[in-house]
């Protein structure tokens, strides 16, 4: 029952939209009719205010974030994996706007950053190097989502490996749009509007 409330409050937290709810504050449009009409902070990018942006990125990687320090505080390790993979799963399915969520990449971040900070650390190093290079920001969460294993597992981990797993397949089945316009040449450059 303890893990049962973890889940649950790790849902509610990742379930927060921050995208769509600080576009709306700040009067920029309806992300839905923007890019890739996802709620994420790459696609905020696109309304043109980048601070509404880079706060969606630290929002959505503040509650993952939140949602593991607090199960791992109150309730220990489990709690925390569990509030983990829920918090993930509120962000991608959020109950509140017809489970159409986002593609869990900032949250992901924040998660393996609480989890096991060394991974977490690595994991945006690599995001924000790939999408340095590629200027492509889907790609850079793809590259540094199929790196968060191995780093937990080079770094002797293996107690967050399943889950690190499992979220990077959800991350990957997130942007199959993604992947495809990857494959042809249609991704569009951080920051462009198509
Ligand atoms: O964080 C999501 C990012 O990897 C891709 O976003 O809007 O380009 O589909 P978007």
């Amino acid at each position: 029952t303890v893990l049962a409330l973890w889940a649950v409050i790790g849902y509610m937290l990742g379930s927060i939209p921050f995208g769509l709810l600080l576009t709306r504050a700040f009067g920029i449009g309806n992300l839905r009719s923007i890019g890739s009409g996802n709620i994420g902070a790459t696609n905020v990018l696109r309304t043109g205010n980048k601070k509404a942006a880079a706060l969606t990125l630290l929002l959505d990687g503040g509650k993952g974030a939140a949602a593991v320090l607090l199960a791992r505080y109150f309730a220990g390790e489990d709690a925390a994996q569990i509030a983990a993979l829920l918090a993930f799963l509120g962000h991608c399915f959020p109950f509140w706007i017809e489970f159409k969520g986002g593609k869990g990449v900032a949250t992901f971040l924040g998660i393996m950053l609480a989890l096991v900070w060394p991974v977490g650390a690595l994991c945006c190093a690599t995001w924000l190097a790939a999408v340095a290079v590629t200027r492509i920001s889907s790609l850079g969460a793809l590259v540094a989502a199929a790196l968060s294993a191995p780093y937990m597992w080079l770094l002797g981990r293996t107690e967050a490996l399943a889950l690190t797993l499992l979220l990077t397949v959800v991350i990957y089945w997130r942007h199959s749009t993604n992947l495809a316009r990857l494959r042809a040449g249609t991704e569009p450059k951080v920051g462009k509007k198509t």
